[in-house]
């Protein structure tokens, strides 16, 4: 059985007061909702002090990138080490810092050996953009960022994947549940193909890409989904919590 999980990925947004104030506002309510493991993403400066309020509770944190160096002359980076006690998850390979930052594949695979090594988890995205969508080769890209950004790296069952096709994200325009289930299962295969099938059935794989209360049911109740990375909608805690919400109940009925 794969724990349901739901993370929020804040982006660059919330000062240290908005970060506090809008955990604040849901962490009562998400700690009721155990049977979910969910996981918020702040911007690197609000980490520690979000720690603070957290600690003890059932959610945990993550970072929403990292460098891959250990320490050293790299201005302006955060390493692994530096946030190893602070959270649990990093976000890696995110389509908006291949975009703007220009990470490759390699650079996103070097990453997740360095957040592994430290004893962190990665919630590795990969997602094909709208073109590549309607040239049919969704697959292909898929199959490469899987297989790219897991080289070299033996069973990690900590490892979790997030799908977020670009032409779903931040758009409004979410794809159908029946679509990312479909997709989802394609992801897993591959992960068969590194891991082994039973190793692969236990790796927690989310859907991302405009998520919100509406239309989360439609994904959750894919078998292949375990969750979602929802950006906008983690934004605003009624509607996270009403995300979390779902999903603990939709899993708990299947
Ligand atoms: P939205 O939920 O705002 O579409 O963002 C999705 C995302 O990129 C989460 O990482």
């Amino acid at each position: 059985m794969r724990k349901p999980f739901i993370a929020g990925n804040w982006k660059m947004n919330t000062n240290l007061a908005e970060g506090l104030a809008l955990v604040k506002a849901m962490l009562g309510d998400l700690e009721k909702l155990k049977s979910v493991e969910t996981v918020l993403c702040p911007p690197f400066v609000s980490l520690q002090p979000i720690m603070d309020l957290v600690r003890g509770s059932s959610i945990y944190l993550g970072a929403q990138n990292v460098y891959f160096k250990e320490s050293g002359a790299y201005t302006g980076e955060v390493s692994p080490r530096m946030i190893a006690g602070l959270c649990k998850y990093v976000i890696l390979g995110h389509s908006e810092r291949r975009q703007y930052f220009l990470e490759t594949d390699a650079v996103v695979n070097a990453k997740v050996k360095a957040v592994l090594a430290t004893g962190l988890a990665p919630i590795l995205c990969v997602g094909e953009t709208l073109e590549q969508n309607e040239a049919g080769k969704t697959g292909e890209v898929l199959t490469r960022q899987v297989r790219d950004g897991l080289k070299d790296i033996a069973v990690e069952k900590s490892v979790v994947i997030a799908y977020e096709p670009i032409w779903a994200i931040g758009t409004g325009r979410a794809a159908t549940g029946a679509q990312a289930g479909q997709t989802i299962g394609l992801i897993r295969h591959t992960i068969a193909e590194l891991w082994g099938g039973e190793n692969a059935d236990e790796i927690r794989i989310l859907y991302g890409g405009s998520v919100t209360g509406s239309n989360v049911t439609e994904f959750i109740k894919e078998t292949q989904i375990d969750g979602a990375l929802v950006g906008g909608a983690s934004l605003k805690a009624a509607d996270f919590v009403e995300i979390v919400r779902l999903t603990e109940k939709i899993k708990q009925q299947s």
